[in-house]
């Protein structure tokens, strides 16, 4: 099914369930159980609310984004329409921002180094009109000796709304979200376990390419065993209905792949010959040091995408990769920088699905 029609559908949904939503509090209000006693206006109110909550379970509840594991697959495809139809506020010249968000703060906290995610939050955060606060650890008080705590709470006193946070250590959003339970978290990425906002900018960069990508193919091909990557584009391709597959040496896979939620393929080159999606991971050169794999080259010719590996792929096959790229080691510069890659599109889609989730989770819809 391509793009519009996938689309159509979800619109004629949508459409049903709006006439659900509006039709059934007053049929209710008529046909049974109206207490004359009861204000009119409150009961169509709350019925209307009620109805609404089970019609979209996710778009108006949602408020932090600390995980993907809790989004069900209309979560995902209504993500990913709503993502892909802020494309011409972002494409257009002068710019159309959403400017939902005026008048509230979000503050960018990275404890880790970062391009994309760092900027594209920041342009996000422009689209939708939120001034931003951008906070690194280098350069802050944290070398003078002040605490993570007494960093987080100092920020959030200057009148912040929204909190981004990278940390490299596992699980830190979840323990900030806890210090400030008043102000949403937004995770951009924790250690080795999840990078949410990564797997939603990679189905929208891929639907936009593929269209629907229910029973697609995609191969995930590195170091699986130590990527947040990894991990939130297995549950995000799998709520978009897509088939995912793991391969790599067995060192930087983990112990059971098929726990993890991918089937494994020990062979590369089957694994992209099944894939419409090959999905390369930035191999960490610190594994190599740590006798993981026995070196870049030997790393490159097994595993590397390069023409000769994307020989065995589909033909419309596209490669994706997260980035930063290591070019001559997960990735030839040929492929990178060739027809078939969507790397420079998951970039321009990694500012729509980050004004998609500041939108919605600071409330920009209901404003
Ligand atoms: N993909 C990604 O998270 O890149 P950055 O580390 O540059 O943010």
């Amino acid at each position: 099914m391509t793009i519009h029609a996938a689309a159509l559908k979800r619109k004629i949904n949508a459409s049903i369930k709006f006439t659900k939503i509006i039709m059934q509090p007053i049929a209710r209000f008529v046909f049974c159980g109206y207490n004359p006693r009861e204000d009119t206006t409150r009961f169509l109110f709350f019925e209307t609310c009620r109805i609404m909550k089970e019609e979209f379970p996710m778009a108006w509840n949602r408020w932090n984004l600390l995980d993907l594991n809790d989004w069900e697959p209309d979560d995902f495809h209504g993500f990913v329409d709503y993502a892909l139809s802020l494309a011409p506020r972002l494409e257009s010249l002068p710019k159309k921002p959403l400017d939902s968000l005026r008048g509230m703060t979000v503050a960018n906290m990275f404890f880790e180094n970062s391009t994309r995610t760092r900027n594209s939050f920041a342009a996000a955060e422009q689209m939708t009109g939120a001034a931003s606060i951008d906070w690194s650890a280098s350069g802050s008080s944290m070398a003078k000796g002040e605490t993570l705590r007494d960093t987080v709470w100092t920020l959030c006193e200057m009148g912040v709304n929204g909190l981004v946070v990278r940390h490299s250590l596992t699980g830190m959003p979840y323990y900030i979200q806890k210090l400030v339970p008043h102000i949403p978290v937004f995770n951009a990425g924790d250690g080795a376990r999840s990078h949410p906002t990564q797997g939603l900018l990679d189905i929208v960069a891929a639907t936009r390419r593929l269209g629907d990508l229910k029973g697609a193919t995609v191969a995930i091909i590195g170091d699986v065993k130590y990527s947040r990557v990894a991990r939130s584009d297995v549950l995000a391709f799998g709520g978009m209905g897509a088939r995912v597959t793991v391969s790599g040496p067995r060192t930087l896979l983990p112990a059971n792949p098929e726990a993890f939620g991918a089937k494994y393929v020990p062979d590369p080159r089957k694994a992209v010959a099944e894939a419409d999606i090959v999905m390369l991971l930035r191999v960490q050169l610190e594994r190599q040091e740590a006798g993981l794999f026995p070196s870049v080259k030997e790393y490159h010719a097994l595993y590397g995408a390069n023409e000769e590996l994307l020989s065995h792929a589909k033909p419309g096959a596209v490669v994706m990769h997260p980035a930063p790229i290591n070019r001559g080691v997960e990735i030839s510069s040929g492929l990178a920088d060739g027809e078939r890659s969507l790397l420079r599109e998951q970039v321009h889609c990694g500012v729509l699905a980050r004004m998609a989730v500041l939108d919605i989770c600071l409330g920009g819809g209901k404003r």
